[in-house]
């Protein structure tokens, strides 16, 4: 299985681009870009996968502008229910594995407990419907897969939190940050390490069940204390002085075109008792994003 071809779509966003490098050492990886490859047009994505014949499929592709779905739903149900549909079908007739990426948006966001794998989805906005009905298609399709729902992604590429953190901090010295929605900051580099491990699982024959996997790391905090650990580790590692001061607010004082769930709890000990070694704390895996940020 060491020649096993991965497709990995979306190398360019936050999550794609981190598994490259450990799908690499795993198998030969073809990642082909938006130029090369629209994953919203279905007659090139089947001519693709005829032409290069994948024996697994990594699929963190999406529509990711939370806010955009509420306006464009069509583009956004295209790529997050859509495509994951047509490459479950592909998996399944051909009997090949299909790992995709999901989101806590396709949870309620109602109560103070933790979501588990078996809680029933109500997504709140346009993005969570569509991801969802991505996750649905798969399940229903095609046996051999691995959905990994994940919250608060971050990288030191893209778009993301951290990144506007880290610019707005030396802008300014006051910022406003929401502090009554719950979740977990979850670096890409986790991601990528998980889904590794899981694709070395398969190679080696080891026993890992099909279905939907809370991938997060361990704990839970607010988006503003997020942002003062931000602060904090950024001043730690001498990337600037950030005096700001972080003034936590309610959802309602910053009000968006999709609306947030405030409980974006997940509990990832389904994914913890598959996988032992990916047992670290949101904090662990910031102060792991950093070092390598800072590394000479
Ligand atoms: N970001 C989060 O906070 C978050 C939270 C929970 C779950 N997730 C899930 O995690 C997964 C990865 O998210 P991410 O943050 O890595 O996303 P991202 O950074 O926005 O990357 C999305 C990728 O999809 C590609 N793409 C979108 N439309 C395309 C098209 N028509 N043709 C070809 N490529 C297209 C983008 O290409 P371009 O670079 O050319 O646009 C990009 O490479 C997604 O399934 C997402 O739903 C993310």
């Amino acid at each position: 299985m060491l020649t096993m071809k991965i497709l990995l779509t979306g190398v360019t966003g936050q999550v794609g681009s981190a598994l490259l490098r450990p799908l690499q050492r795993l198998g030969r990886v073809i990642y082909p870009t938006r130029t090369q490859l629209d994953l919203s047009d279905a007659s090139a994505v089947a001519r693709y996968l005829e032409r290069n014949s994948p024996d697994l499929i990594v699929n963190p592709a999406a529509w990711t502008q939370v806010d955009c779905a509420e306006t464009d739903p069509d583009a956004a149900y295209g790529l997050n229910a859509l495509l994951p549909e047509q490459l479950a079908r592909y998996c399944a007739d051909r009997d090949i594995w299909l790992i995709h990426y999901s989101t806590d948006y396709v949870y309620s966001g109602a109560g103070t407990e933790p979501f588990t794998e078996a809680s029933v989805p109500a997504p709140l906005n346009v993005y969570g419907e569509t991801k969802l009905a991505g996750d649905e298609a798969i399940q229903a399709l095609c046996q051999k897969h691995l959905i990994l729902r994940t919250s608060w992604v971050y990288s030191h590429s893209g778009h993301n939190f951290l990144k506007t953190m880290l610019r707005v901090g030396k802008e300014r010295d006051e910022l406003r940050v929401v502090n009554d929605q719950v979740g977990t900051p979850t670096s890409a580099e986790f991601l990528a390490d998980v889904t590794a491990q899981m694709v070395d699982y398969m190679q080696v024959n080891q026993e890992i069940p099909a279905g939907v996997y809370h991938a997060v790391p361990s704990g839970y905090t607010t988006w503003a204390d997020f942002a003062e650990a931000i602060f904090a580790m950024a001043r730690e590692s001498g990337l600037g002085e950030y005096i700001v001061t972080v003034k936590g607010i309610p959802t309602s004082e910053y009000p968006t075109p999709a609306v947030r769930p405030l409980n974006s709890r997940l509990c990832n000990d389904k994914l913890l008792n598959v996988m032992p070694n990916s047992d670290f704390s949101w904090g662990q895996c910031l102060t792991n994003s950093f070092a390598a940020l800072v590394k000479p």
